[in-house]
């Protein structure tokens, strides 16, 4: 049975630009509730071990020091069908494809820099999860 579960970032650029009120109130908007939420710093290492996966693309390097650089907002959120609807509201990782109305359309700058983090499958989001909470973290 899928899970109900996604993990999200909301990732630096987002951050610097003062835009986490903004992504949380779509969130909410769009029916997700947080399970779990911690506003953190990824050192190097922690981002190349988020995004190990990706260790032999091109721009592994660069996402690295992206996703190093400044604080970010980790959560896991919680609703029928989750990773597949919140994958539909941040849009595609490319925010010039991105559809209106999605949180990458209003709010990522480019490919690297797309303000916010979507889990991929359920199998994903329970890893990406376990990464950053404990379950005494989760309610
Ligand atoms: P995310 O959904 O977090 O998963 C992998 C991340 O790698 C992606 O968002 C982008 O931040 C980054 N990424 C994907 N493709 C590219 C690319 N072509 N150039 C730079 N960064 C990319």
């Amino acid at each position: 049975m899928a899970s109900n579960r996604t993990f999200t970032m909301i990732k630096p650029d987002a951050v610097e630009a003062g835009n986490i009120g903004n992504i949380l109130a779509m969130i909410n908007n769009a029916g997700f509730r947080i399970v779990a939420m911690k506003y953190t710093k990824l050192s190097e290492e922690k981002a190349g071990a988020f995004y190990e996966v990706h260790k032999e693309r091109p721009f592994y390097g660069e996402l690295v020091e992206f996703m190093s650089r400044g604080p970010i907002v980790a959560a896991i959120l919680e609703k029928d069908n989750a990773v597949e609807d919140f994958r539909k509201l941040i849009g595609a990782t490319n925010p010039a494809q991105a559809e209106e109305g999605t949180i990458r359309k209003k709010y990522a700058k480019s490919i690297g820099e797309n303000a916010v983090h979507g889990s991929d499958s359920d199998e994903n989001a329970a890893i990406e999860g376990n990464f950053f909470f404990s379950g005494l973290e989760r309610f």
